[in-house]
């Protein structure tokens, strides 16, 4: 077993490799249980390296068959070697050629990490170092090498066979039931995008020209009989290549372009060069099987592992360290992608719901880090909010401060200069910094220093000279490791609106403060804005289209909001304006004051106008704030119940109130046309299930009868589940059924039974506990099955915020001991599912001694892996 305590990696600390492995031969013979991996590698002494450094290769429990060096079996005090390693002492040729032989079991790989079987089929997951699982290696990103990797197995059992790169030859085994491929990648990469798949997949697969005329076959392959739900996903990526090549200037560069969708997938899907490896929920989509926010995320999904091409593999990491120089660029390119296929104010919307949900969560708690982190034990507890998602606010504020030409040419200039090789974050910035000509040492600040930063904003109006003083104030709270915060370069772009909604002029006394396009930037610590020749009191519009990932505190009264709310023309802050307000009313509740019409008479007005020319942002708009968001704001002695309590009444008031028109609008929106996932229907759908989840906390008694409805008459997923969900939060018969109705039409469908596990696990109700109990014993469900873990008791963590976090306790115990039976299994899904109590500090305080007696449980416990035993140290530090 390995040591609980895994060492400290740190940043500072980076030195190049002592060897070089330019070329990778791969000889792998599939066994479900004892495969045979033949490496053949060509080394020689990195000219960067130590000079007399013995060679060391990392393993994860591989068994060594047989070691040759140039040929010649190695004699066995040469070497050293265990499950974790191969060291070869003796003097070094400067440059040789090593053959390992290693067997590993794919069967028994219950970690999905490295070689595995999924639903019958051989597939690999090597990020972040999974590789050193398949054979002995220098497992780290700044080792480039070309591989040639050949495949064997019984025709039977394995009759396609895929690697990254090319088929260069395939063919039958003389005198049996064999047969072979051999592939070959020419793009140097490191080993973590190293991948392989055999099995027997059905494939949809069709030509696509690049835009220099290159042909390309590209190809989904999915297990057999669930060919009909793989449309989309080749849809997807068509559209994914041909933006690359308009908004980047980026072709595809291979002759083949693989996608292979598995059941089994701890993650969402990865990016291996030319053999993208998927989470099959990330692929399969019909209308009858997956929502409209599903055929988003496989957009999304599909659309991000195909830009990795160019930002991760053309261009990878020199460490784990930089790992935003690719998340977090390339989250910012799938974003820009959904932008421009559907809505951009909608998708911003959506985003920044994600980032404040995630991101602002993470960072406010004991597990806030850097964008870049400066040390790390386990790595793969680095695929966070903060290095994908604030990592792509980091980008979309350099756009913002540079301008959208200088970027592009940033851009270019960094895949001209640095194709080909391991980067990092300061190659990245120096880009822009040439093509701008900008000093950008200040900006770099955002990937060092942890938190979220505060801006204050409080203005001053004198009639008498028609002068507004705006001023503007920072701080960052402070982070663990860092007690201390700069002031960071914030981008703000802003906006005076009139009462009647009018755009008033922006003229300030200095000049550059404020440029044409309403850009501020507030880089120190307080800053003074005078804007002059101004007919009446302005309403300041700020942080427009959420320019800088920062918590904005503005002192505007209810009825200046409603003045953004109603005529802010930019949608963001007229969406956050509504959001504000309804946020208001739900803490006044709380502190059990009246609450005024306000917001609904301005929710009403709105849907007047939005409900039918723009029914997507209608929906947002109509979304209230989640409790997570509440609890955010409210930020110390949080009451989960009590938000809840007090949102539901402020949910029942607008409910009741906006009855009538939400009955209209939900009867007007029923469509008679064939079901397309298409934003413009998604967004009529959205706003139809947004407004019947309005209706029933207003009328539930209506409410009920529209959502049975609607579940038995929909002929779509989208429309069916937003009925069970309105349903499932009504307790009594109708939902029982409801719920029996679809767990049998799906039975045989685990993807939508997961829909089904986790809308049920977030049901706020005491009996919740017996519910998961059951559930859990359900034949679909299964704890060697990522999806289901993350549906039933991820979403109970992370979803069902007064029953995780019951006031006996009982919540967090449940999920802590899911996380101990979890761990020897599969040590990623369990520390992911551990960071549920990431914002425990946070709570009053008798939860908050519930939650760290679980916690300390956890981390007592003798035996974690260092994935656990990493979250559960850092969440109690
Ligand atoms: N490179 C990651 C996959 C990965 C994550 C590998 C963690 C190893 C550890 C991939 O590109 C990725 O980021 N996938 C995301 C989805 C994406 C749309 C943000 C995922 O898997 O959640
Ligand atoms: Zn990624």
């Amino acid at each position: 077993m390995r040591t609980e305590t895994a060492p400290i990696v740190r940043l500072e600390d980076y030195r190049p490799t002592d060897f070089l492995i330019d070329t990778v031969a791969l000889d792998v013979i599939l066994d479900p249980t004892a495969t045979m991996v033949r490496a053949e590698l060509s080394l020689r002494r990195n000219p960067d390296g130590r000079a007399d450094a013995p060679l060391v290769l990392q393993g994860d429990e591989l068994t060594l068959h047989s070691i040759a060096l140039d040929g010649t079996p190695l004699a066995t005090e040469l070497y050293l070697a265990d499950p974790q390693g191969l060291t070869i002492r003796g003097p070094l040729p400067a440059s040789f050629n090593l053959t390992v032989e290693t067997v590993v079991n794919p069967s028994a790989n219950t970690k999905l990490m490295g070689l595995y079987r999924s639903g019958g089929n051989y597939c690999t997951q090597c990020e972040a170092d999974g590789f050193r699982r398949i054979t002995y290696f220098l497992d780290r990103p700044d080792v480039l090498s070309v591989y040639t990797t050949r495949l064997e197995a019984e025709r039977d059992d394995a009759p396609l066979l895929l690697a990254n790169g090319n088929l260069v030859e395939s063919g039958d085994i003389p005198g049996g039931s064999r047969h072979y491929a051999v592939w070959h990648d020419p793009h140097p990469k490191p080993a973590y995008l190293f991948a392989l798949v055999g099995g027997t997949l059905d494939t949809v697969a069709e030509d696509f020209v690049t835009a220099s005329g290159r042909k390309v076959e590209i190809a989904i392959h999915v297990e057999a009989g669930k060919r009909d739900r793989a449309a989309y996903a080749l849809d997807a990526l068509k559209r994914s290549m041909r933006w690359d090549e308009t908004a980047f200037g980026r072709e595809y560069d291979l002759d083949v372009f693989n996608v292979v969708a598995v059941s089994d997938f701890n993650m969402g899907a990865m990016e291996n060069k030319g053999l993208n490896i998927f989470n099959d929920k990330y692929v399969l989509a019909s209308s009858d099987t997956a929502t409209d926010a599903d055929y988003a995320g496989i957009e999304t999904v599909i659309a991000h592992e195909y830009f990795h091409n160019w930002t991760g593999n053309r261009i990878t990491c020199r460490d784990w360290f930089q790992l935003c120089l690719k998340e977090g660029l390339t989250v910012f390119r799938d974003q820009e992608f959904s932008s421009d296929e559907r809505s951009r104010p909608v998708k911003r919307i959506a985003d920044v719901r994600t980032l404040r949900t995630q991101q602002f969560a993470e960072d406010s708690g004991p597990l806030s880090h850097p964008v870049r982190p400066r040390t790390y034990r386990e790595i793969n507890n680095f695929y966070t909010a903060t290095v994908y998602e604030k990592g792509a606010e980091i980008v979309r504020m350099l756009r913002g401060l540079i301008g959208a030409p200088a970027f592009r040419r940033g851009m270019d200039l960094y895949f001209e200069r640095f194709d080909g090789t391991a980067a990092t974050i300061e190659d990245f910035l120096s880009c822009f910094a040439e093509a701008s000509g900008q000093d950008l040492a200040h900006f770099a600040q955002w990937y060092e220093q942890a938190g979220t930063p505060v801006v204050t904003a409080s203005g001053e109006y004198e009639a008498a000279s028609g002068t507004y003083r705006l001023t503007l104030r920072q701080s960052t709270p402070p982070t663990p490791g860092q007690p201390i915060k700069k002031p960071m370069v914030i981008p703000i772009a802003l906006g005076l609106v009139g009462v009647s909604g009018e755009a008033l002029p922006m003229v300030t006394t200095n000049e550059a403060s404020v440029d044409e396009d309403g850009l501020f930037v507030l880089d120190t610590d307080a800053a003074t804005i005078t804007f002059t020749g101004l007919p009446e009191q302005p309403v300041p519009s700020l942080l427009r289209g959420f320019s800088a990932p920062v918590r904005l505190e503005a002192t505007l009264s209810d009825d200046e909001l409603l003045v953004l709310f109603r005529h802010d023309s930019d949608p963001f802050n007229q969406w956050q304006a509504g959001q504000t307000l309804a946020t208001r009313h739900i803490r006044a509740m709380m502190r059990g004051e009246r609450v005024g019409a306000t917001f609904g008479e301005g929710l009403g007005h709105f849907l007047d106008r939005y409900a039918t020319n723009d029914p997507a942002f209608a929906a947002q708009v109509l979304a209230l704030p989640s409790e997570a968001d509440i609890a955010r704001e409210i930020g110390r002695d949080i009451n989960p119940t009590a938000i809840h309590e007090a949102r539901l009444a402020v949910k029942r008031a607008l409910g009741a109130e906006l009855a009538p028109r939400l009955k209209a609008l939900h009867a007007a929106l029923r469509s008679a046309d064939a079901y397309s996932p298409d934003a413009a229907s998604a967004g009529r759908r959205s706003l139809r299930n947004t407004a019947l989840d309005l209706l029933a906390g207003g009328a539930p008694a209506e409410g009920e009868t529209l959502a049975a409805a609607q579940f038995d008459q929909a002929d779509n997923m989208t429309e069916r589940f937003g009925a069970l969900a309105v349903l499932a939060l009504i307790p009594g018969q109708a939902r029982e059924e409801a719920l029996a109705a679809f767990a049998s039409r799906y039975r045989d469908n685990p993807l939508v039974l997961d829909k089904w596990f986790a809308l049920q696990a977030g049901i706020p109700e005491e009996a919740i506990l017996d519910r998961i109990a059951e559930l859990a014993r359900h034949p679909a469900f299964s704890m060697g099955n990522p999806n289901r873990v993350r549906s039933l008791y991820g979403s109970f963590a992370m979803t069902n915020a007064t029953q995780f976090n019951r006031d006996d306790g009982r919540g967090y115990d449940l999920i802590a001991d899911t996380v101990l039976a979890l761990d020897p299994r599969n040590p990623q899904i369990a520390a992911r599912l551990l960071t549920a109590f990431r914002t425990w500090r946070i709570l009053e305080p008798v939860r908050r001694g519930k939650a760290e007696a679980a916690l300390r449980r956890v981390a007592a416990t003798q035996g974690l892996s260092p994935d656990v035993s990493d979250i559960a140290g850092r969440s109690l530090d």
